[in-house]
């Protein structure tokens, strides 16, 4: 742990000394901000986990400048990889292929694949060009809890245990990279997240899809880091099916998460719509509500309430990845019913 609070810097030069230097330097990418150590270096990788107080089973993401420096993190780039990155890099999508030897176990948690993404945050991809190194990146907070989409959440979960902190403003997609497996023949979704599974689909055709296995501990699960219990507030939270009509729990502060505008009762201590946008696309509505998302989690996971509702997405899109987010969220909750 740092004695003191993580500076909050602009200067690129100075972070990527200090990312140089072993130290851990937080930044913004287009999804939520990373905790950013050298992915080359085990000591620099195990200050992440010991700060997040992360399970070592759950491995780390490892970011690049451009697909130049591929050859440093994976050992073979298949041509189903180089379509998906024709695609969506730089952006939110996370391959994991057979790892370089130069990636530390830490970073994969012993495991053969690596997780690899260019994220298209210009100061992100800035500061990986100034610190010339892969650099394992998870989200900037404290396991377990809600992603900061703000320098200010980061301040808030890990504050007083990274070194710096690298302004960039709100995350403009807000939901993390889509991650996609492509250590066998058929490539295998891992993770819902900002790159909808049908924008993939169209590239590569059907994939199938990781489903969790709700009887199994957290580090028996088919892929690290399907913990059923992530993304959480510490209020308890009750989930209702997308556009069912919402009615407070008598006897409680209730404050009320939704994208729907018309279907809630009278009684919500307060109430956070997750998009005021009249555009009929649902793609776009759905991409407010995505960069909204944890940032209107968190206001309500500190007011002055006793429990937080919230409406389901549609299942589409980033509605996937949204309703992923909210189910692990209220998993374990008190009031999950
Ligand atoms: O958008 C993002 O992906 C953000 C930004 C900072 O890039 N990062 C992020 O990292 O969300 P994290 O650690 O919070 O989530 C990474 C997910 C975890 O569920 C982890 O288990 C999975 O990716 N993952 C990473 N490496 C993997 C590997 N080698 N094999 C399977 N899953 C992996
Ligand atoms: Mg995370």
């Amino acid at each position: 742990m740092c004695s003191t609070t993580a500076s909050v810097i602009i200067d690129l030069s100075k972070a990527a000394n200090a990312l140089r230097n072993g130290q851990l330097v937080a930044f913004p990418t287009e999804t939520v901000y990373g905790l950013g150590a050298d992915a080359t270096s085990s000591a620099a990788v195990a200050r992440i986990f010991e700060a997040k107080q992360r399970p070592s089973f759950d491995p780390l993401i490892v970011h690049i400048a451009s697909q130049q420096q591929l050859p440093q993190v994976v050992q073979i780039f298949p041509d189903v990889a180089r379509r998906l990155a024709d695609h969506f890099w730089p952006g939110p999508l996370t391959m994991v292929l057979p790892r370089s030897a130069s990636i530390p176990d830490l970073v994969t948690s012993g495991l053969p694949g690596v997780g690899v993404r260019i994220p298209a945050h210009p100061i992100a991809r800035k500061l990986l060009e100034l610190t010339d190194r892969p650099i394992a990146a998870p989200s900037a907070n404290p396991f377990g809890r809600i992603s900061p989409t703000t320098t200010a959440h980061v301040l808030q979960g890990l504050g007083d245990r990274i070194d710096f902190v690298v302004e960039g403003g709100p995350c403009g997609v807000g939901l993390e990279s889509t991650v996609i497996s492509l250590m066998q023949e058929q490539p295998l979704l891992l993770r819902h997240g900002g790159i909808p599974l049908e924008s993939i689909e169209q590239i590569v055709g059907t994939i199938a899809v990781a489903v969790p296995n709700s009887s199994a501990d957290d580090a028996a699960q088919p892929a690290p880091g399907m913990l059923s219990r992530h993304y959480a507030p510490r209020k308890p939270l009750i989930l209702l099916p997308h556009e069912a009509r919402a009615i407070p729990v008598s006897g409680q502060k209730c404050g009320l998460l939704t994208e729907s505008t018309r279907t809630w009762d009278d009684g919500f201590s307060q109430i956070l719509l997750l998009h005021s946008d009249t555009n009929p696309d649902i793609g776009v509505r759905l991409q407010t509500c995505a960069a909204n998302f944890f940032a209107m989690m968190r206001a309500l996971d500190s007011a002055d309430l006793d429990v937080i509702i919230a409406h389901e997405f549609p299942e589409v899109g980033l509605g996937r990845a949204l309703n992923d987010r909210l189910r692990r969220a209220a998993a374990g909750s008190r009031h999950a019913s």
